[in-house]
């Protein structure tokens, strides 16, 4: 009958077209180191339950760690037939230990389980690799600030001049959003240090073992308290390409800036010959291809995490095999950031600023008009008031082909009474950004404060 028909297709194994298809071996090979340490946690969970004696656990710890050697000197590969890393290894173990104990690690555990953990322990592991580098990035950041403390720069918003900033506060600006980076690393981490081994498939086991001393061996510190939840969700591997996505999107925003800095225009940075490239036809290029490259990636990053958010939404419960392709847009989200920031950290680090250049045009663009009318507001004129003087003064100097210092006493007097001379007091870059010493200001004294607080939060994450 037709049942049989079927189930005669079934017992002929896999076509060699599906065999392709579902094949993963060259993406998640790279979690077998957790897939053994899985087994080692579960072979004593089977022990601890009756279903392994003493001897049986020390020969299949002991062919597990044969295994893990094997798989680390590249004597144990994936099989051309091997499906998954799960199956692979299997398959080496039992090549190892025999059929007879090697049949039996399969108790109580399904790839289910197993993936939705492994990628856990291998994004935890990746995640503490990638926070060192933001926190190298960090330092390289804070340690040109703390190299110009008292460079000033034109600030910006909308691109045009804004008011004057200290290069140091600006610099500290990009190092706080890496420092929340850093901090929405630490804090996944709470929600990915769980284990979902014991799941099963996705109702449980009926075997008694025990998840919590599994979650222990592994080094997670609590299990899933749903065997669904556990083997279906995936918004732990998701929040980790946000994570990175958006560690993309700050290095990328930077690299615009080092990007605009280096053309002739600003003149702002030289970068280092280590760290820029050349042209192989105009002589005189040196381009600033780590941040072209870091802007570039970012884009990258984002289509893993959308394209993971996608293969993610209306999948009902609980485990589908769509879940198999949460893994290498992450795998790549990693190895992406594990390259990039290295080089963009090098690149930070030797960037040489010319500050004269910067102060030059700090004050062009009447940047300071803001001093001059906070400077009446402090004289007690009201500021609706003072905003139409200093807007007066600007187009007088405007008009006369003048920067606002320069403006002489009796056209300030022309324009307001309340525009005596001591004006020009905050007619400075220097005295501009002196004033702005409140909290999270730019004046040297309050960013000295800031270099204090993040040095300090950094150290605490
Ligand atoms: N390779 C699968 C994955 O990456 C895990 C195996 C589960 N497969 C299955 N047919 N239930 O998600």
């Amino acid at each position: 009958n037709e049942g049989s028909l079927w189930g005669g297709r079934f017992a002929s194994g896999p076509s060699p077209e599906l065999a392709k298809l579902s094949k993963s071996t060259h993406f998640d090979w790279q979690l077998a180191p957790y897939d053994i340490a899985g087994s080692r946690a579960h072979a004593r969970a089977l022990h601890a339950a009756g279903y392994l004696s003493a001897a049986e656990l020390e020969a299949m710890i002991d062919g597990l760690n044969r295994l893990e050697a094997d798989v680390e000197s590249g004597e144990v590969v994936a099989a051309e037939t091997d499906e998954d890393v799960h199956g692979a290894l299997e398959a080496a173990l039992i090549e190892i230990v025999g059929p007879e104990l090697g049949g039996k690690l399969r108790a109580g555990r399904s790839r289910n389980d197993q993936i939705a953990t492994l990628v856990r322990m291998y994004l935890r592991d990746h995640a503490a690799a990638i926070a060192t580098e933001l926190v190298h990035l960090i330092d390289a950041l804070a340690a040109q600030a703390e190299a110009h403390g008292d460079a000033i720069m034109p600030g910006r918003t909308h691109l045009q001049h804004a008011q004057p900033v200290l290069l140091a506060h600006h610099l500290l600006a990009h190092a706080w959003a890496l420092t929340r980076d850093l901090d929405r690393l630490v804090d996944w981490d709470g929600r990915a240090d769980v284990s979902p081994y014991g799941s099963g498939a996705l109702a449980g086991s009926t075997l008694g073992l025990d998840a919590a001393s599994v979650a222990q061996d592994l080094g997670l510190a609590g299990i899933s308290e749903n065997s669904i939840d556990g083997t279906a969700s995936r918004d732990v591997v998701a929040e980790f390409a946000f994570i990175a996505a958006m560690i993309g999107i700050d290095l990328s925003r930077l690299s615009e800036e080092i990007i605009l800095w280096n053309t002739r225009e600003f003149g702002f940075v030289t970068l280092d010959d280590g760290y820029s490239t050349g042209s192989s036809i105009m002589p005189q290029k040196k381009n600033p291809d780590i941040a072209e490259l870091a802007r570039g990636k970012s884009g990258r990053l984002i289509g893993n995490l959308t394209g993971l958010l996608a293969t993610l939404k209306a999948l009902p419960l609980a485990y589908n095999r769509d879940l198999q392709e949460d893994k290498e847009p992450v795998f790549d989200s990693v190895e992406t950031l594990e390259v990039l920031l290295p080089a963009f950290t090098g690149m930070v680090a030797t960037l040489r600023f010319d500050t004269a250049r910067m102060a030059e045009l700090a004050p062009q663009g009447f940047s300071l008009a803001t001093d001059v009318a906070e400077w009446l507001v402090k004289r007690h004129v009201p500021f609706r008031d003072a905003h139409e003087i200093t807007g007066a003064l600007v187009r007088y100097a405007e008009e006369h082909g003048l920067d606002l210092h320069e403006v002489p006493d009796d056209a300030l007097a022309g324009i307001s009474p309340h525009l005596v001379p001591e004006v020009r007091e905050v007619l400075t870059i220097e005295g501009s950004v002196a004033s702005r010493d409140g909290v999270a200001g730019t004046a040297p004294s309050s960013v000295a404060k800031q270099f204090t607080a993040l040095t300090e939060r950094v150290r605490t994450l």
